[in-house]
């Protein structure tokens, strides 16, 4: 293997990981060398453009930790995450979309009772979320676990705010309920506004050079999970938002688009008394069953 040069290089890369174990990871390694060595040929690029390319993932590794994903806000403007939520979550007609992850999911998020205010001191006009979940066939489906995620008023979520002194985030404008024996969830909240993506470090840099504006229309996040059936990871988005058609991360899909009411001061749909404008959001959740192949 010497004097390899320009013609040579790809195949002696490919050469070199024959004797890789795990066939799937040679698989995907393969096809990754052959896809970035046409790039590179494709777009002759230079040794300063290569030279570049280094420093920004090098940028975007020193900016990444356990509640700043830069690697995943590249992916996510890049359409990566959307191609592989999209080609992974093919579902039959009726059942809920799918939509990207985002990097803001916790774990550890309290479970409340349903009809619990999820706030816990996030900014915000007051939001009443209801809905039930069912399988295709409109079967309720008790006993799913629903977390969901939000920002607050000002566009930041929990994690992106400081840490207590302990050293911990306060979980607001978070939380997981548990569908009742009809299937039917609601809870409070507050109502969700556009916000943008990080944007302070290599990644809001690149959006900046490429013309590009790193807004997100405003959304809840849900993650529904029941057994039997595929695990839902999507969005509940608001209609009239200006950025529905140019979200930065490209997650919008029209069916997840909802109505969020705004109502007068007055009785809320808990029968609570509230003394300033609110909102309200009814959205139903159609859960796909996992293939009976699949299934351990
Ligand atoms: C989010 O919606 O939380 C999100 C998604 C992708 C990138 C940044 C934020
Ligand atoms: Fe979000």
């Amino acid at each position: 293997m010497r004097n390899i040069n320009e013609d040579t290089i790809t195949q002696a890369v490919l050469a070199s990981i024959t004797n890789c174990k795990d066939e799937r990871f040679r698989q995907v390694m393969t096809s990754l060398v052959q896809h970035l060595h046409s790039f590179a040929r494709e777009i002759n690029l230079t040794e300063d453009e290569w030279f570049k390319g280094i420093q920004f993932l090098t940028a975007t590794g020193h900016i990444t930790d356990d509640v700043r994903q830069e690697f995943i806000l590249l992916s996510d403007v890049l359409g990566l995450s959307t191609l592989v939520t999209a080609q992974n979550n093919i579902k039959p007609e009726g059942c809920t979309e799918a939509t990207v992850f985002g990097p803001f999911f916790v774990e550890d998020a309290p479970t409340y009772p349903l009809g619990a205010d999820m706030a816990n001191g996030a900014g915000g006009e007051p939001c009443f979320v209801q809905g039930k979940i069912t399988d295709p066939q409109g079967i309720a489906l008790a006993g799913v676990s629903m977390d969901v995620w939000q920002s607050d008023e000002d566009g930041h979520y929990d994690v992106q705010l400081p840490r207590t002194e302990s050293g911990h985030h306060e979980h607001r404008a978070r939380g997981r309920f548990i569908s009742d024996a009809h299937g039917g969830y609601h809870f409070r909240s507050i109502l969700a506004q556009p916000y943008p993506i990080p944007h302070d470090g290599p990644v809001g840099k690149m959006l900046e050079a490429l013309g590009r504006h790193p807004w997100r229309p405003a959304h809840l996040h849900f993650m529904l999970v029941a057994h039997g059936f595929e695990r839902l990871i999507t969005h509940v988005f608001r209609d009239q938002d200006r950025y529905l058609d140019s979200d930065a991360v490209f997650g919008v899909r029209s069916t997840l688009i909802a109505d969020w009411v705004r109502h007068e001061a007055g009785t809320a749909p808990d029968g609570s008394l509230v003394d300033r404008p609110f909102y309200t959001l009814d959205y139903d959740f159609v859960l796909n069953p996992v293939k009976a192949s699949a299934q351990p």
